[in-house]
């Protein structure tokens, strides 16, 4: 039988993909982050000098990229980001990616060429996938739907002290926050797909818990299903 698929969707700045790719490797199931696949394309036609607001050149321009995960060999590392063969691990998350990414991943055409890629990838279960619309789109069938969420205050507070802790100190908490509702909100009211909670998802608010905490309740809730 195909090992369960774990479906984590959550806003901007939840703690997904720490989470995602903790519990993965915890439960021995394969680390998808679907929002590095929008992010790889947005960076292509941004490269390309595409007009993202051209949805047939998109389209056709995101129909001939080839995305690609690589496994770190040191286990709890996020994997690289290639497309068409190029290392886009650390480009993919400039802002300027992220002030794009979701009027690319608004546009149908984009989403069905790389769902379509996503449900590849989990054909034979086996996967934790993290994104905005894995329990309701790209995994409706997923064995376990967590729904990450924590209040915009605390989501643009963590991304705050990440940034600080890079050595990215000129972003004010107050600016993220701004970021972040807009993103949020854009990919809640885009028509095709949007991104809501699964009617059949565990929510979990984190802004009282711990990384480590919201890792071991996902690993439970797999445990005790399956
Ligand atoms: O998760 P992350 O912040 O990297 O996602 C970047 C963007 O990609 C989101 O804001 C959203 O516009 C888009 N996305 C999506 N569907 C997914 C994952 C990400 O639309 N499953």
């Amino acid at each position: 039988a195909c090992p369960p698929i774990l479906a984590i969707d959550g806003p901007a700045g939840a703690g997904k993909s720490t989470v995602t790719r903790q519990a993965a490797a915890a439960l021995g199931l394969l680390y998808l982050d679907t929002g590095a696949m929008y992010r790889a394309a947005t960076w292509w036609l941004m490269t390309a000098k595409v007009n993202l607001g051209d949805p047939i050149a998109v389209a056709e321009t995101i129909s001939q990229c080839r995305i690609e995960f690589v496994p770190q060999s040191q286990p709890g590392l996020a994997p690289k980001v290639f497309i068409n063969g190029q290392d886009i691990t650390q480009a993919i998350r400039a802002p300027a990616v992220t002030a794009h990414v979701s009027q690319v991943a608004a546009q149908p055409a984009v989403r069905k060429i790389l769902v379509k890629q996503q449900q590849l990838l989990g054909q034979n279960g086996g996967v934790a996938a993290e994104g905005r619309d894995i329990g309701t789109h790209v995994f409706p069938q997923a064995g376990l739907k967590i729904f990450l969420t924590a209040s915009v205050e605390e989501r643009a507070k963590r991304r705050w002290q990440e940034l600080q802790a890079q050595g990215n100190p000129d972003i004010s908490l107050a600016q993220l926050q701004a970021d972040i509702s807009q993103r949020d909100y854009a990919d809640q009211h885009r028509a095709y797909a949007p991104f809501r909670p699964a009617p059949d998802a565990i929510e979990i608010v984190t802004d009282q818990l711990s990384i480590e905490a919201v890792i071991a309740e996902i690993i439970r809730l797999y445990q005790v299903r399956f």
